[in-house]
């Protein structure tokens, strides 16, 4: 793994992981002790479009939804700002997504066990992936997305229901050398 001290100009921090690996909570938490504005896909999407991302997606469908997660990817990435960018769990579907993420670093996957995500995002929450059955869905996507994490990530951090995010924070902020910043 390339060292992930940043050396010159820090660079924005990606969050990938599944639905429910704590990415929004985690992104906040990193946000504000960095100093930096989070960036949440999905917060984004809903802005740019004054619309739910369950209504983008029974409106137009999924691929819609998918071009508006990676443009906001592309335009988050291009930004010389640094901030904390929590990016949707499906954004790794997308080749030209993971050519992007993969040229940038770091990309911190927010890895948890199934059983944990699968009891955090019990009842759907406006996930469309997940309206008809949750457990399910969460166990094909997992087994599906693994690769494409364990691909694009430049650190891998383990989280589970024992760690609360502000650990994870934590974790992350030493990880990646940032321990003298602080809000
Ligand atoms: C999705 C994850 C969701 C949201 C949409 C689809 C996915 O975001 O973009 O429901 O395909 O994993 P979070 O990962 O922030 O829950």
């Amino acid at each position: 793994m390339a060292d992930l001290s940043p050396g010159g100009a820090p660079s924005s921090i990606v969050l990938v992981g599944m639905m429910g690996a704590g990415k929004s909570a985690v992104g906040r938490r990193l946000a504000r002790r960095l100093g930096w504005d989070l960036l949440d896909s999905d917060h984004q999407v809903e802005d740019m479009t004054g619309r739910t991302v369950p209504e983008i997606w029974r409106a137009d469908g999924e691929a819609a939804f998918r071009r508006l997660e990676s443009q906001v990817l592309a335009d988050a990435l291009a930004s010389t700002t640094p901030k904390v960018i929590a990016a949707a769990g499906g954004v790794v579907l997308g080749e030209g997504n993971r050519r992007l993420l993969g040229l940038h670093r770091p990309v911190v996957w927010l890895r948890a066990p199934l059983e944990t995500l699968i009891a955090r995002v019990r009842r759907g929450e406006g996930r469309p992936l997940l309206d008809d059955d949750p457990a399910g869905a969460m166990t094909r996507l997992e087994a599906e997305r693994r690769p494409l994490y364990e691909e694009v990530a430049d650190l891998v951090v383990d989280v589970d229901n024992d760690h609360p995010a502000d650990w994870v924070t934590e974790r992350i902020v030493q990880a990646l050398g940032l321990s003298g910043a602080s809000a």
